[in-house]
């Protein structure tokens, strides 16, 4: 046994009998030695001896009152994610995937029912070449599978009775922003925590809802608000997937590169100004399309998902309101139900809003808005839809968000140009309404009123 002090406290190591490791066990002092002052007490060397995880980390301090009937605790957690575009992720010419489950004989699978149709004999054989064994949850992820029952069946799938895994083990995931929400938060609630690699197969995941630290099911209250914050530990993006999308699809997910680019990168969007129609019609070069366009499409792909982690990464537990990445989605998720509309298609028209509401604001020039707004027109994405002239169902949407995001205010991102944005802590109602009459207006001069293309659920068969 050795006696040791750390930071003025008595701690004792001792040596178990068989394993050969110390073990650290900390000696309260009697009453009578407690100084009558604040003690930190840490302990060492559990990270290198007792460690669970190889992408999670945490390190805690405790602080004594100098009552004696009071302490403190500050914990901190700590995370690796990794997101990496890659090429053929199936293909037997790229290991990566068989280099994470190789030591382990074994890849425990979550794989969207469609892509399972359209990849899995392609997944097989990728394990099959590697003499890993696939075990493999084929779920149905439409958006109305996103419940809790969806996640109670992927847990059951991961539990004791299913493949019984450890939460060491990384559940890999295959799929659309449905899947990886629903599964991702089966792996936060499985063992409380176990990793998962996130291969997103639409533009959506790929870019947004795949890396995300935001999983989550469909609540009661509303869509999204039951969940956890916990990322992928890995995110493959592989564009090849984008192929066998629809279009619609593809439009879709444009949306949240544009939200990127207006909030964070003037560069993604002068690419976006360029390409995007190309990039769309050929569903990111993997339809048609000269190399010279592939190479385009990586750089956007990888400027989005840079922007979007840059914010999401250094705030992955929501804890501050600076959130660029939610600009587009402050009235959307009260207008985006009602009205029937794509995500994407309620994210643009969120958009265009708001470039509007900024110039009425001050923020932003005209010009800018409407490179914005053109933007987003030229992708085939709505920037208006009648529904905005309910002023009530707007001002009740704002009500929601202002309660969503705490008590300090609405912190709606707004462009301040192309590549800023600011926050507006409030939106009073006469600016709201004056905002809307402004943006109901500038879109009368548009033949199609502002519409987009395939802008409906029901327009993809979703509805
Ligand atoms: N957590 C987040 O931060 C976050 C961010 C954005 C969106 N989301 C969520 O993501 C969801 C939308 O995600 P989505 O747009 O990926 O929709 P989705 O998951 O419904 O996928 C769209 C459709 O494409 C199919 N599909 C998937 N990959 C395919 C492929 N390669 N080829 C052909 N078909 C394929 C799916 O089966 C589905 O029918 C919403 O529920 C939204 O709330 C979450
Ligand atoms: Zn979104």
């Amino acid at each position: 046994m050795v006696a040791g002090s750390l930071l003025g406290h008595k701690l004792h190591w001792e040596r178990p009998s068989t394993k050969g490791v110390y073990m650290v066990q900390e000696v309260l002092p009697t009453r009578r030695e407690m100084p009558a002052q604040r003690r930190s007490i840490g302990r060492e060397k559990h990270a290198e001896q007792y460690r669970t995880s190889a992408w999670y980390d945490g390190s805690g301090e405790i602080v004594a009152g100098a009552d004696n009937r009071s302490f403190c605790v500050q914990a901190t957690y700590t995370l690796e994610a990794t997101v990496k575009l890659v090429d053929g992720v199936f293909e037997v010419g790229n290991p990566t995937l068989a280099e994470l489950y190789r030591a382990r004989g074994r890849c425990v699978a979550v794989v969207d029912a469609t892509v399972a149709e359209l990849y899995g004999a392609e997944m097989q054989a990728y394990f099959a070449h590697y003499d890993i064994a696939l075990n493999e949850y084929v779920c149905r992820a439409w958006e109305t599978d996103k419940t809790p029952d969806t996640v109670l069946t992927i847990l059951k799938f991961l539990g004791k009775d299913g493949c019984d895994v450890s939460r060491n083990e990384p559940v890999l995931v295959v799929g659309g922003g449905v899947l990886s929400d629903v599964a991702g938060l089966a792996c936060a609630l499985h063992h409380r925590r176990t990793p998962y690699v996130m291969v997103g197969t639409t533009v959506v995941s790929a870019i947004d809802a795949g890396p995300s630290p935001r999983t989550c099911t469909n609540g009661s209250q509303f869509k999204n608000s039951l969940g956890s914050y916990h990322p992928p530990v890995l995110t493959l993006v592989d564009r090849r997937f984008f192929r066998t999308l629809a279009t619609g699809h593809v439009r879709n997910g444009v949306a949240e590169i544009i939200k990127m680019a207006v909030t964070d990168d003037p560069t993604l969007f002068a690419l976006m100004e360029e390409h995007g129609p190309a990039l769309v019609v050929s569903h990111f070069a993997t339809l048609e399309g000269s190399e010279s366009l592939g190479a385009i499409a990586d750089e956007v792909i990888y400027r989005a998902l840079y922007a979007y982690m840059k914010h999401e990464g250094t705030n992955m537990f929501e804890t501050y309101q600076d959130r660029p990445h939610a600009y587009g989605h402050t009235w959307s998720p009260r207008f985006e139900p009602a009205a029937k509309l794509m995500h994407g298609h309620a994210v643009s028209i969120g958009m265009a809003f708001g470039a509007t509401l900024a110039v009425e604001m001050g923020w932003l020039s005209l010009g800018d808005r409407d490179r914005i707004v053109n933007l987003c027109r030229a992708v085939g994405l709505s920037v208006y839809h009648p529904i905005l002239t309910d002023l009530e169902l707007m001002a009740e949407g704002q009500k929601n968000m202002r309660r969503k995001r705490g008590d300090g205010g609405l912190w709606a991102p707004l462009p301040t140009g192309i590549g800023a944005c600011d926050y507006a802590q409030e939106v009073p109602l006469a600016l709201l309404e004056q905002a809307i009459g402004a943006h109901r207006d500038y879109c009368e001069q548009f033949a199609d009123g502002g519409a987009g293309h395939e802008m409906y659920l029901s327009d993809l068969g979703l509805a």
